[in-house]
């Protein structure tokens, strides 16, 4: 399945994670791609905001934490970011096998560049900067 969007804002985006619920129920790994700036934070705040699981100005890049959690009544999101992670030994030693249960959801930018998560992954979603303000979206879930 593909879907395609255009956003014009960072609300717009926000307003469109939103409505990714039903697409994304658990239990789901999520790669998120684009280049620094791309709107991949921007998208989760609305992601974790429609599953109830925190509000959109609490959602904070998990730069240097690398994994930040967001619990909602009908799944538990984990925002997880390995710009810095090099190596697929570091990976291991982050334990995200450990956080994969029936009502969890990671939502991992920069995991395209290890082929185990590109692998596993059961949604690519990709934010493409087409202008300062307008963001290209597209979403490709496996059957
Ligand atoms: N249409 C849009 N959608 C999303 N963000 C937008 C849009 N237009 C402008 N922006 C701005 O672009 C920036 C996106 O930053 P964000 O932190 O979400 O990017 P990111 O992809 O997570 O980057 P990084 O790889 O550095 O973590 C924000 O400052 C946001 O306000
Ligand atoms: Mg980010």
């Amino acid at each position: 399945m593909t879907r395609e969007t255009t956003t014009q804002s960072a609300e717009e985006t926000i307003a469109f994670g939103r409505t990714l619920t039903e697409l994304l129920a658990p239990p789901k790994l999520v790669l998120l791609r684009g280049d620094l700036g791309a709107g991949k934070t921007t998208l989760v705040k609305g992601i974790a905001a429609g599953f109830e699981a925190a509000e959109e100005e609490d959602v904070t890049s998990p730069t240097f934490t690398l994994v930040h959690e967001y619990r909602g009544p009908r799944a538990t999101l984990y925002h997880i970011d390995l710009y810095r992670v090099d190596t697929a030994r570091e990976l291991e030693t982050l334990g995200l096998d450990d956080l994969r249960s029936d009502n969890s959801i990671l939502l991992i930018e920069w995991g395209e560049k290890f082929p185990r998560l590109q692998r596993e992954c059961d949604v690519q979603i990709s934010l493409e900067r087409q202008s300062e303000m307008e963001r290209k979206i597209i979403i490709r879930s496996q059957p």
